[in-house]
């Protein structure tokens, strides 16, 4: 059997962007013994491709805001499926994790009178997003960075976790390997917290990079932990469309925030036509009003009148610019346009959003501030992932814990932009705390050699196979698979296809060979997060199967619209002996004093 080396943690984080960071810090500062393993280099995480700001309700931009108007927000964005204890936790405390950011050195963009600045994004009703620019993402994990390596926390990078261990039922420990040597490593550890992200890799067009392979959701799968809300995939409206191999990379909302308009190729402005019956008081009816907030926001007034309905939730604009290519009104490159260069002067436009002019400039060749950039949705986002309880992120597996995208529960159908940022940091600080805690009174965690041995042996499976499939192959497959079948748009025979391209495709990733040595070695390292894609792809089918309607992030052509029987309902996948297992959970009730601003939403 390969060898492996032993390490000894309390709590152990898997994963180090804004979640895992988050959770890390508040870990170390309780006296937990904590470490942080993660698949790729500190400071490489999808949190920065949170780019527009992170939403909380610090009133700066405009005082009519509130935690109960961002609670209610919150929940109207996501369809009412929302656990709303998580809500209600996420708008209370997401200012005060701004502000502690700020402390610890994050730099934000000012107001006028030097308070942190806020910008409008889709579904929020006033300017909620703190930013700083359009790099918000990258600067709140340089801060969390630079705090956590002042604090007695180790790290381990390019360390990827492939099986996770438990005794008597509570979870003991993990095996991962180096990427860089290819060796095993074994962490023992009294609690573990994932932080590990989604799992955009199964699409074909996503914003998600090589990482996001939803490790951490088929981890806590097959360990027993439960899965919940895995058909509400975020299809985020605006990824760029052309040149194609850049097709997927996100263009920020922030565009649309600071007033950029999506055009088809007539020219027409086409989100009027889409604004749907619930949101029809939240939005301008006509592009005088939209302009009119147009000009009040440039002049950093206080908006008198509606948003523009480019501002309306990203399930909504992503459906319509799909819509609008559909009707064959699409631009060259099957996307919609969107313009932001005869909205604002090129200053404000390379100011508010550099980083866009220069990805476009860069690798497009087009300059937003005098033409328009060719958009199209891509996936963005998982909605669902580890079923958590709200206070202390602890998953149906004692001390299995997860905070950030891997977690479920709080966005419910469709996430608001902006609300994943400060979601880490509220529930990233609560899993750290709720980690550190539980390994207190924990015992030492011992794991059985030989299911670390036959681990082992799995993951070199591919490695000493000779003929099989070349993973690269399967992989791109599942990819067009899950992208025509289970994309933006599904039907039941659609879905269905798919559970049965998934077997095929599961037997072929069981079949895959690699050539090589262990050491930099991406086409084995594939081949172990080919598993999870197929765990969190079967996850995403078989909830979106039995979902018979349309709401938030799922959408189904045979059930176009809302179903009072689903209202209430999150389905849960878990695991039945080895099988993927569904069955509907109802909603825990509303508090009394958050009912009524549910029904308002
Ligand atoms: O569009 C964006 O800047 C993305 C933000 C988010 O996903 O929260």
């Amino acid at each position: 059997m390969a060898q492996y080396t032993t390490h000894d943690f309390d709590v152990l984080v898997i994963g180090a962007g804004g979640a895992g960071l988050r959770a890390a810090i508040e870990s170390a500062a309780l006296g937990a013994k904590t470490a942080v393993v993660m698949k790729s280099l500190l400071g490489k995480a999808h949190t920065v491709m949170a780019e527009g700001g992170a939403a909380a309700a610090l009133r700066n931009a405009d005082d009519r805001d509130s935690w109960e108007t961002h609670f209610r927000d919150t929940m109207k964005g996501g369809k009412q499926l929302n656990f709303f204890r998580m809500a209600e936790l996420h708008a209370k405390e997401a200012p005060d994790r701004i502000r502690e950011l700020e402390e610890w050195g994050a730099v934000f963009d000012r107001t006028p009178n030097g308070l942190i600045n806020q910008r409008n994004f889709g579904g929020h009703t006033y300017p909620r997003l703190a930013h700083v620019g359009d790099r918000t993402g990258l600067e709140m994990i340089r801060t969390l960075q630079d705090k956590l390596v002042h604090m007695a926390a180790e790290i381990f990078m390019e360390t990827t976790v492939t099986h996770l261990f438990k005794t008597s039922d509570k979870i003991c420990g993990c095996l991962t390997y180096s990427r860089v040597t290819g060796e095993f490593h074994l962490f023992r550890a009294k609690a573990i917290v994932l932080a590990t992200g989604g799992g955009g890799k199964a699409f074909a067009i996503t914003s998600n990079s090589w990482e996001y392979s939803g490790d951490g959701q088929a981890l806590a799968w097959r360990a027993g932990a439960e899965l919940m809300d895995m058909e509400f995939i975020q299809f985020h409206p605006t990824g760029m469309v052309w040149p194609l191999s850049v097709r997927g990379t996100l263009v920020t909302e922030g565009v649309r925030g600071e007033g950029g308009v999506l055009l088809n190729k007539d020219g027409r402005r086409f989100m009027f036509d889409y604004i749907p019956e619930a949101f029809k008081n939240d939005v301008a009816a006509t592009e005088k009003e939209a302009e009119q907030w147009v000009a009040e926001v440039a002049a950093g007034k206080l908006a008198t009148v509606r948003r523009p309905p480019e501002l309306l939730t990203r399930d909504v604009v992503a459906r319509s610019i799909r819509a609008e290519v559909q009707a064959g009104r699409g631009s060259p490159h099957g996307g919609a346009f969107l313009d932001i260069a005869t909205r604002r002067t090129a200053a404000d436009i390379q100011r508010k959003l550099p980083s866009m002019y220069h990805q476009f400039k860069q690798l497009a060749n087009v300059d937003i501030t005098k033409e328009p950039m060719e958009v199209g949705p891509t996936c963005h986002y998982m909605m669902g992932g580890v079923k958590v309880q709200a206070e202390n992120g602890m998953s149906t597996v004692s001390g299995l814990f997860a905070a950030g995208e891997v977690a479920a529960g709080l966005h419910g159908a469709n996430r608001l932009g902006g609300n994943s940022l400060s979601d880490l940091l509220v529930f990233g600080r609560r899993a750290g705390w709720g980690a550190a805690e539980y390994a207190k009174t924990a015992s030492a965690p011992s794991v059985n050699e030989a299911e670390v041995a036959k681990a082992i042996e799995e993951n070199l499976a591919s490695l000493s196979r000779k003929g099989g499939e070349n993973p690269y192959a399967v992989h791109k497959d599942l990819q067009d698979m899950m992208q025509d079948n289970v994309g933006i748009v599904r039907t039941e025979d659609e879905l269905k296809q798919a559970l049965g391209a998934l077997d095929e495709l599961e037997k072929r990733v069981d079949n895959v060979s690699v050539e090589g040595a262990r050491a930099y070695n991406p086409g084995w390292n594939l081949a172990m997060d080919l598993r999870s894609l197929i765990v969190i792809s079967r996850a995403v089918t078989l909830a979106a199967l039995e979902r018979r309607e349309s709401r938030g992030g799922h959408s189904r052509i045979d059930f176009p619209s809302y179903d009072k029987k689903y209202s209430k309902v999150n389905h849960v996948l878990y695991n039945q002996n080895g099988q993927m297992a569904l069955r509907a959970d109802a909603l825990p009730e509303v508090s009394p004093e958050l009912k009524p601003f549910v029904e308002e939403a």
